[in-house]
């Protein structure tokens, strides 16, 4: 697996980024910037890591990757907008993966709200996480070539599985970057708009585990603020979906 240091990351990446810092391994990247942006770190400031030894997912679940297997990286946004928006940040975030790797001939499609999806299986999650005035937006792509746990063997797969070529996390990372600021920082008000090009969901009937028990409808839209809107009207605000056909 190739380590980095800061100032490879530095050097590699847009200006966008404001300052970044690489760790071999940690705990979670999202946890690394939340305390980074408790200490000020400012909008752009990044953080990468090798491992993770206790990756955070979406509605409470680990996201686990091999050493070396992905890229996986967070950045403190100091969102302008006020947080009734932040949740199209994560959409914003997702079209950005999907216009990257378009951009590297994969084919992606996004499970609302932001499961990244090549060939019907999950291989990159987004998770965003709030604080006073802060966003940390974390993001995991599944770059080589792994055995996923028996959990997710059937649901994930990599940029490497597919293309049967490896990937730089480094480039992948500085390419990713550059769609991602314009996504972020861009208009909010059209986040929805670019997303629903990307969206698999869209049209499909689905089950949505809520938590506290499940819907089956058919996915209509997603709404101004990031909802998917069911059929029959029912907005869901967050949930797990699986989509039947
Ligand atoms: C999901 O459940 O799909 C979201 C997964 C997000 C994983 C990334 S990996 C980098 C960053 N640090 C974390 O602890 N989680 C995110």
């Amino acid at each position: 697996m190739n380590n980095y240091d800061a100032n490879t990351l530095r050097a590699a990446l847009p200006d966008w980024v404001h300052e970044c810092r690489y760790l071999a391994q940690t705990d979670s990247t999202n946890r690394e910037a939340m305390e980074w942006a408790s200490a000020g770190a400012r909008h752009g400031s990044l953080v990468m890591a090798g491992f993770q030894t206790a990756g955070r997912g979406r509605l409470g679940r680990e996201w686990t990757a091999p050493p070396g297997s992905g890229l996986l990286f967070s950045v403190v946004l100091r969102p302008p907008a006020g947080p009734d928006t932040w949740p199209l940040l994560t959409l914003a975030a997702g079209v950005a993966v999907c216009e990257c790797l378009t951009g590297l001939g994969f084919r992606p499609r996004l499970k609302w709200p932001n499961d990244v999806v090549l060939e019907g299986r999950k291989v990159a999650g987004i998770l965003a996480e709030a604080a006073e005035g802060v966003v940390i937006l974390g993001i995991g792509i599944n770059t080589g070539r792994v055995e996923f746990p028996s959990a997710f063997a059937e649901s994930a797969t990599s940029l490497e599985t597919v293309s049967g070529r490896s990937l730089s996390r480094l480039e992948l990372l500085a390419g990713l970057i550059g769609y991602l600021s314009r996504e972020i920082d861009g208009p909010v008000e059209a986040v929805v708009d670019r997303y629903r090009p990307w969206s698999g969901t869209l049209g499909k009937r689905v089950r949505v585990d809520l938590g506290s028990g499940s819907v089956e409808d058919r996915a209509v839209d997603i709404d101004q603020s990031g909802g998917l809107v069911l059929a029959g009207g029912r907005v869901i605000r967050a949930g797990d979906v699986l989509q039947l056909r």
